[in-house]
């Protein structure tokens, strides 16, 4: 369990020295949000494991990839700016991004749109969306998605209502939410309840630490230590 700390500890220093120390260089992926740092040749290198482990989890929880799916990302902070990048990478099926601040959700989905010109057609609904945080918008999209990431910290404390409540959500669904921790989110108790498959955070926490290991120490990551270490 401390080990699962320090992981975070790690990540979250990293921010807060990414925030202030300007790195010299980025890569594409890191334009979202640094939470990996390295010092080459006495300057400072930024990146982002975040988008590239939220791929790998997915896989790993679900045996799917990213562009055979409709995602929704619930979040417009760095975290879901990473996931967002991802998927418009891998040329998901469908991005809808829905945030509590709509402009910043729209904002996002902007950057993006250059990902989204393809020439996948898929009916009614359009391929880049964003949508206001409301009940109603939220209920209109889930026959159109296969995934629901949680990106905000909804859940990071026990008595946090789940960011979808039950009613809305359906047995076709997966649920990543990117909340970790002992036991269910909320997020996930939801899914549960509607008969739809989820996974906490957990495997994204172990991939995203697993790449930083990699950029760290140039050698593959010993990924079944850090896996028991975070049981
Ligand atoms: N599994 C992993 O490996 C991993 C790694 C890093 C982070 N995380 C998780 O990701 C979460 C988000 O991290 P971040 O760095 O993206 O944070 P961030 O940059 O501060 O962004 C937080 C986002 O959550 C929204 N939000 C905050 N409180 C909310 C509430 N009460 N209701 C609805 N939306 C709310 C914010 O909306 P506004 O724009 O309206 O403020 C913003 O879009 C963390 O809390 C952590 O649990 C997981």
């Amino acid at each position: 369990m401390q080990d699962r700390y320090a992981v975070r500890a790690l990540s979250n220093f990293a921010r807060r020295i990414a925030k202030r120390a300007r790195p010299d260089s980025r890569t594409e992926v890191c334009r979202s949000a640094i939470n990996t740092i390295k010092v080459d040749n006495a300057k400072l290198r930024g990146y982002n494991t975040d988008g590239k482990g939220f791929a790998r989890a997915v896989r790993q929880e679900f045996a799917v990839d990213l562009r055979d799916l409709r995602v929704m990302i619930l979040g417009g902070g760095g975290v879901a700016r990473a996931i967002a990048l991802q998927c418009a990478r891998e040329n998901c099926e469908r991005l809808v991004i829905t945030n509590r601040t709509f402009v910043t959700a729209r904002k996002l989905a902007e950057e993006l749109r250059e990902y989204f010109t393809g020439p996948r057609v898929l009916g009614p609904v359009p391929r880049l969306q964003a949508i206001p945080w409301e009940e109603a918008a939220i209920r209109f999209q889930i026959a159109h998605l296969d995934l629901i990431v949680n990106a905000t910290p909804l859940g990071l404390n026990r008595s946090d209502p789940s960011p979808i409540p039950a009613r809305l959500l359906a047995p076709h669904l997966m649920i990543h939410d990117t909340v970790y921790g002992e036991g269910r989110t909320p997020f996930v108790s939801a899914a549960i309840e509607a008969g739809a498959r989820a996974a906490n955070g957990s495997s994204m926490l172990l991939h995203q630490g697993a790449l930083a290991f990699e950029i760290w120490f140039e050698r593959e990551a010993p990924i079944e230590v850090m896996r028991g270490a975070l049981k």
